[in-house]
């Protein structure tokens, strides 16, 4: 039975995926790498240091570890340029009337993100107070694909991992909540490893989510 929900954040709540592509396609630029769509779909999930690691990995780059802080800086100045006008008519389809439904079951929801600016982000969509806990980027040693981030949002829901279900966008999350013995609904598109994949939050019912 499910008795809790953990919503990712970024391409979940809100669309963020394109921002972060802009403000890496900058930095790669740096290395005349062209970053493209394709890239991009590698770096959802991954956290801000390790799509840095990547990017370098791709365009065969090795830079001196005192130069990362500064790129990752950079890339993070860009990202909030970009997401200021970020408010609540950003938040994607279906997204608010699950998050009703919910409450409506008494059912506590949490936000497990690799972001470390997800409460930022939260505070503009006008849905941090819809939370119970926000697990993100800034409290977890471990990033997705590890179960740590919903691990930590299940023990301060007081429940049982098995009794929990995780919204996620990206395959790196997806592999998180099935390692954290979580049920899976997938936002998108080939998400095979989900228990079920759909194209939005849209119509997603309390016996759908209850029957996986
Ligand atoms: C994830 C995004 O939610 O957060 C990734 O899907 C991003 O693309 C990661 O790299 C870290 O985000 P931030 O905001 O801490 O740079
Ligand atoms: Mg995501």
């Amino acid at each position: 039975m499910i008795k809790a929900v953990i919503f990712d954040l970024d391409g979940v709540l809100t669309d963020t995926a394109v921002y972060h592509y802009q403000s890496w396609k900058a930095v790669a630029a740096k290395f005349s790498y062209n970053l493209t769509e394709h890239d991009n779909e590698k770096l959802k999930g991954v956290s801000r240091a390790d799509s840095l690691n990547l990017i370098l990995e791709w365009a065969s780059v090795t830079l001196p570890q005192e130069e990362i802080p500064q790129l990752l800086q950079e890339k993070n100045d860009h990202y909030l340029l970009l997401i200021n006008e970020l408010g609540q008519k950003d938040i994607l389809p279906g997204v608010l009337d699950f998050l009703t439904l919910l409450e409506s079951h008494n059912c506590p929801k949490a936000v497990g993100s690799s972001s470390k600016n997800a409460p930022f982000i939260l505070e503009k969509l006008g849905l941090a107070s819809r939370f119970a806990a926000v697990i993100d980027g800034n409290g977890v040693k471990n990033t997705k694909p590890d179960p740590e981030v919903f691990l930590n949002a299940a023990l301060q829901l007081q429940v049982l991992p098995e009794n929990c279900l995780v919204i996620e966008d990206a395959p790196s999350g997806i592999q998180a909540a099935k390692a954290a013995g979580m049920k899976v609904v997938g936002v998108g598109h080939e998400l095979t490893e989900a228990d079920v994949c759909v194209s939005s939050l849209v119509g997603l019912d309390w016996d759908q989510i209850q029957n996986l």
